[in-house]
């Protein structure tokens, strides 16, 4: 906290306290990188200083505070070097276990200490905005945080990925998505959002996968597709727009090309309907996708080429769609229902749609999976009271800071990742 107040302390004295991030030595100075939450800096120490035989035993990573004059110099990383008068050690730290170019999975093993490093502290930061974003983006407009149970007796988006847990006597399973019990909110606050963990036991080892993750939510009453489409674009350009705001600092440490995101900040997303994305790639990309089949990460990589801004999928096929997205009255083999599509490879950030409010439409969906309609009834309710068109979606908040940050792995968008190899530290 004391390293932000480098630039306007030249010429001055200062007191940073900080941990040693690098340490070089010769006979008769020493040079520390000292870090803190803020920032790095340089700092020297001679051996005409009474504190010299000290900071000789000062290791990395160990807790430190120094006081000393600051001054300009070129020639140190940031521009700015601290001469220490006193330097404090408040905790020798034993040997570092990471060094130099260390193994991924080392890197995983360390996570605690890892999260130290200039790399993670630059993500943490923008996700930081980009939580802030969601909160502040849905606050402003008229919509109410709510809250839904994480156990929860039944799935919302296939079976398959549930995580069960024993529930006393009984079992239960871990949220997959907040939304069956938002239906039921919008009868009473209209618009509602939430963010909170989210689980799926995923079999997919991808860089886009994870067991444990955010998801922030949204779901409205009288809202169509369309109205849908139109707010997770807005939301997806004010983080942008926040990040790029807040975070010049940090998206210039991890190295990302920040032209890409301020053309998402200005320019319009296109929608385009599944239809017409399987033409696409068939037209551009000679790859012939057969109608009704999911789109696969590769089909979206290679449909994205073509656009350089996020852009809205609808309709796709009705048949491979959650049990609540209804079929489209204009084209009924498809479903109202939308997927955002990140550039740049990052592929969905966002799936939502219209709600089914056909009790029997919805009866028939969940049988075809294997689902009891009896386990739904209470859902079903939503629709014998007052029912209104309603619609809804979801953001995977690690997919989108992945992308913002230009991260190789959705693994580094979280502090500490759950995949299907990993839940420890
Ligand atoms: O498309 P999904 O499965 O949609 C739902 O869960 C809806 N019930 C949401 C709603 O309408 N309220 O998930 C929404 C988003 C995906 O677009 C993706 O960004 C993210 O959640 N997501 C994951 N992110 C990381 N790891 C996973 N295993 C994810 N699964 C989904
Ligand atoms: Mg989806």
């Amino acid at each position: 906290m004391d390293i932000k107040k480098v630039p306007k302390s030249v010429g001055k004295t200062l007191e940073i306290k900080g941990w040693v991030y690098r340490k070089r030595e010769s006979k008769n100075i020493i040079f520390f990188i000292i870090r803190d939450s803020d920032d790095i800096v340089q700092c020297t120490i001679k051996d005409d200083n009474k504190h010299f035989e000290e900071a000789k035993k000062i290791t990395m990573e160990s807790s430190v505070i120094v006081k000393g004059t600051v001054n300009k110099d070129e020639r140190s990383p940031t521009g700015y070097e601290m001469k220490i008068e006193e330097i404090e050690p408040v905790h020798i730290a034993e040997r570092y276990p990471i060094t130099k170019d260390q193994s991924t999975e080392l890197l995983l093993d360390y996570r605690h200490l890892w999260l130290r490093s200039r790399y993670l502290t630059a993500v943490m930061k923008i996700r930081h905005t980009v939580v802030g974003a969601i909160h502040k983006f849905f606050r402003d407009n008229g919509y109410y945080e709510f809250d839904a149970p994480v156990f929860q007796p039944s799935q919302c988006e296939g079976g398959s990925t549930l995580f069960e847990v024993k529930y006393f006597d009984d079992i239960t399973y871990l949220t997959q998505s907040w939304q069956l019990y938002a239906e039921a909110a919008v009868f009473a606050l209209e618009k509602v959002y939430n963010m909170g963990p989210t689980f799926r036991a995923e079999r997919s080892k991808t860089s886009r996968h994870l067991s444990e993750f955010w998801m922030a939510e949204a779901e409205a009453a009288w809202m169509d597709i369309e109205g849908l489409a139109q707010l997770a674009k807005d939301e997806v350009r004010f983080i942008v727009k926040e990040v790029l705001k807040h975070n010049r600092k940090e998206l210039e440490l991890l190295g990302r090309d920040i032209s890409k995101l301020e053309v998402v900040a200005e320019k319009p997303f296109p929608t385009i309907t599944y239809t017409e994305a399987l033409n696409i790639l068939e037209k551009k990309e000679g790859m012939k996708v057969k109608w009704g089949k999911d789109l696969r990460t590769v089909e979206e990589d290679r449909l994205m080429k073509h656009f350089d801004v996020p852009i809205v999928v609808t309709n796709y096929p009705k048949e491979i769609m959650a049990f609540y997205k209804p079929k489209d009255p204009k084209d009924e083999k498809t479903a109202l229902c939308m997927d955002m599509l990140a550039p740049e490879g990052y592929g969905e950030i966002i799936g939502g749609s219209q709600r089914d409010t056909d009790i029997k439409e919805l009866e028939k969906a969940l049988k075809k999976m294997g689902e009891d309609p009896k386990n739904y009834e209470w859902y079903m309710d939503l629709r014998k009271y007052g029912s209104v068109p309603h619609s809804g979606y979801g953001m995977g908040v690690e997919r989108v800071v992945s992308w913002i940050c230009g991260l190789e792995s959705i693994r580094d968008a979280i502090p500490f990742p759950r995949t299907q190899r990993r839940f420890k530290p």
